[in-house]
């Protein structure tokens, strides 16, 4: 059968269910990450020679655990902000800065100053942080990030490239930047593209490396080609895999043709997305004008992907044998707004009680990091198990 879907594994909490049902029981909202998952996908990207190194984007999952465990593994990490510099430092106070990246958007001047007395890799993107502030790029080194005219991604809103997006610096712009680079001897060590999250097709990330390389030839000074992250994971039952080995094989034969340059990736939702799931309590049970709906202890206020991007999370009820009779039900959480839903019309117990358990899967990219207090609801609790 052409196109079938592979198998999938089933995930690592459906073998810890009593062991999460006992977190649930130490309070609810909560999110629970799966080291092991963690190291798995962190070995997966880097078992391939055509990548040399791997830095974690910490803005999907900045838990100190995992910051650490991913340092361990051979990451470095991806900051984009002051306050992400900060808490890296703080986690790992022996890291080395040249494994950490700076590549902020829009930020202010002190910040990438920051970075720079920080000792990491600084990136910019546009050419008026050049012309505006040209004593904090004089004689130092730095990468560019550009827009190669295109974004990528599962939703219109983490599409990171083209002209409806503020990131990168047009191609248009590339000559001028140079020029402008080369006045205050500003060396551009690495060229940089990230065009969007969620990523299906496993050679998006060959066909950015062959332009970057073209362009980096022209530039002379540079060392590294950072293809940015965005490789996806299946979140919906019909959705296929990340294909890795298609991902590996692409990079190590554009790596072969074009050689002479280190390859970066910045992964984040790929390493730990399917290593988290967020444990809620069922609160009410409703039927209104026959529509079912369960209720639960957090909604978008501890996951808002559903809420913002239409996303799709897997729901299960712990307390109930998975193969209980099901009713359609709406998953919808305590907040004040029609878009606090969960999840649309899914299958679950028939006989889903208050108290009872509700694990939403593959919640560990882009989930509490997110989470807010609105309606002064408080934020999730965190656990790391092995
Ligand atoms: N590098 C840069 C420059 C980025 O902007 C991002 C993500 C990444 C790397 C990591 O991308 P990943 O491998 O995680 O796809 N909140 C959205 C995703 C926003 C992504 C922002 N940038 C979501 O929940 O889908």
């Amino acid at each position: 059968l052409d196109g079938a879907l592979p198998p999938r594994p089933a995930p690592w909490w459906d073998g810890l269910r009593e062991r999460l049902l006992e977190h649930a029981r130490a309070g609810t909202p909560r999110y629970v990450y799966h080291l092991d998952t963690v190291r798995q996908r962190a070995r997966d990207l880097r078992g391939t020679n055509a990548v040399d190194r791997c830095f974690f984007a910490i803005k999907a999952n900045p838990h100190p655990v995992i910051l650490a465990t991913l340092v361990e593994e051979g990451f470095g990490l991806e900051c984009v902000s002051a306050g992400e510099l900060a808490h890296v430092f703080r986690c790992l106070p022996e890291l080395s800065p040249s494994r950490v990246l700076f590549t902020p958007s829009f930020a202010p001047r002190r910040e990438y100053e920051d970075a720079f007395a920080r000792g990491v890799t600084v990136t910019i993107d546009n050419i008026e942080a050049l012309e505006r502030w040209p004593e904090t790029w004089r004689g130092r080194e730095a990468w560019l990030r550009l827009d190669l005219g295109r974004g990528d991604g599962h939703h219109a809103k983490v599409r990171t490239g083209g002209v409806a997006a503020k990131f990168g610096l047009p191609l248009a712009r590339f000559e001028a930047f140079l020029q402008a680079a080369r006045a205050l001897e500003l060396r551009i060590t690495g060229l940089h593209a990230h065009l969007g999250s969620g990523i299906e097709h496993p050679q998006h990330w060959r066909e950015v490396y062959g332009e970057l390389v073209a362009l980096a030839d022209q530039v002379g000074t540079v060392e590294s080609i950072d293809i940015g992250g965005g490789m996806s994971v299946p979140y919906t039952p019909d959705a296929r895999p990340f294909d890795l080995a298609a991902w590996r094989a692409g990079l190590e034969e554009v790596k072969a043709a074009c050689p002479g340059y280190q390859v970066v990736v910045e992964p984040g939702r790929y390493v730990v997305a399917e290593a988290g799931v967020l444990l809620l309590s069922v609160t009410q049970v409703v039927e209104k004008d026959g529509v079912h709906r369960i209720g639960a202890d957090a909604g978008m206020n501890a996951l808002m992907r559903p809420s913002i991007y239409d996303a799709w999370h897997g729901i299960h009820n712990l307390s109930r044998p998975a193969d209980a009779p099901t009713r359609v039900f709406d998953v919808v959480g305590p907040i004040c707004e029609s878009g606090d839903v969960l999840g649309h019309a899914r299958a679950l117990p028939v006989d889903t009680e208050e108290d009872d358990v509700l694990l939403v899967a593959d919640a560990g990219a882009y989930g509490m990091v997110m989470a807010n207090t609105y309606n002064l609801r408080a934020l999730p609790a965190e656990d790391v198990i092995e």
